[in-house]
């Protein structure tokens, strides 16, 4: 089954299968042990109360979309957030401000082929295919909460890479202090983009330490199949102790910069949306208090109380160690 990338690429027009695709069909032959979205649903988890609920819902299982991929250390042991309500219900402005646009517009985007472009300080500025920045094949699902800085809440099953892995290979010089983000930007593909919402395109900006932090992670996939568009499709960051405004989706350019870089909501409203934006229950937004959360999925009265670092606090703490997180929100 194993082909040379050369005779895959040699294929002409319409024959020519993705190479995630392509990895991925290759992968569940070959590899019979694999947790794909049946073993998800099947035998992985099946005493928990998230397989209890059903999280898939509606969803049937899709062979084409299918991700090879390794369980990892980083998962909360709660009720995973219906997949209908994690590819339903998004924030993905370039489509449109309802929580239903993104799934109603966003297979407009073309994502195939998908490069990123590096640039800034680092020793390997260049525009790369996607497969050639992330490992298919070393693939994990990381369980991670995802809060919104509109107080609400989801618990969803990411398939991805650690954000550090990528940051190794592209080799920062050591005078990169922070790597920023920018998402596509497609008149044509995006209706939403026609409205001033923000300063287009999406661009978001972690500080070194952050983006280096083991849980960091960019995801190209969720509930064991490639990520849908409106999910952030072809690779998104997912960064668990913030607000998920933090968490952009598809990524086109990846900076490496010395000062702290311009993001699109810090710029549009820096009162209500810091840089840092790290979950604080103690720091209300202006408009609303954030001491608690609704769970999406979990019925019209289910709400948690929100955790600081959204309970992520062991593992992030640190690195906020002497700031002050009310000035710096
Ligand atoms: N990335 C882009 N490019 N555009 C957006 O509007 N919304 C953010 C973040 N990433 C957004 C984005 C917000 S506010 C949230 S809460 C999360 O995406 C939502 O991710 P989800 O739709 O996968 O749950």
């Amino acid at each position: 089954m194993i082909r040379r990338p050369n005779e895959i690429w040699q294929a002409s027009g319409d024959e020519v299968t993705p190479k995630p695709l392509f990895m991925n069909r290759r992968k569940i032959i070959a590899s019979a042990g694999a947790i794909g979205l049946a073993g998800l649903a099947g035998c992985s988890d099946a005493s928990t109360a998230a397989q209890a609920q059903s999280p898939v819902g509606t969803h049937t299982p899709d062979p084409e979309r299918q991700l090879d991929y390794a369980r990892s250390d980083f998962r909360l042991d709660e009720a995973l957030t219906p997949y209908d309500a994690v590819t339903g219900y998004n924030n993905f402005y370039e489509f449109g401000l309802g929580k239903g646009d993104p799934a109603r517009y966003a297979d407009r985007m073309t994502t195939e082929p998908w490069s990123i472009e590096v640039d800034g300080l680092t020793d390997r500025p260049g525009t790369y295919a996607l497969a050639d920045l992330v490992d298919f094949d070393a693939l994990e699902e990381r369980i991670y909460r995802l809060r919104c800085v509109e107080a609400w809440s989801m618990v969803v099953p990411w398939i991805g890479v650690p954000l550090s892995a990528i940051i190794e290979q592209l080799r920062p010089s050591p005078a990169a202090r922070y790597v920023a983000f920018e998402t596509y930007l497609n008149r044509s593909e995006m209706r939403g983009v026609r409205f001033p919402v923000i300063d287009w395109p999406y661009r978001e900006g972690l500080r070194m330490d952050e983006a280096m932090n083991p849980l960091a992670f960019l995801a190209v996939g969720v509930y064991g199949e490639i990520l849908p568009n409106q999910n952030g499709a072809p690779i998104r960051l997912v960064v668990p102790w913030k607000y998920g405004y933090k968490s952009i989706k598809s990524i086109v350019k990846i900076s490496f910069v010395a000062d702290q870089p311009e993001t699109s909501w810090n710029l549009t409203a820096p009162n209500e949306y810091g840089f840092y934006s790290n979950v604080n229950p103690q720091r209300d937004h202006p408009r609303w208090s954030q001491r608690t959360e609704r769970v999406i999925g979990g019925g019209v009265f289910a709400r948690r109380d929100t955790e600081m670092f959204n309970g992520y606090a062991d593992q992030v703490a640190d690195m906020y160690a002497g700031m002050d997180l009310i000035e710096n929100h």
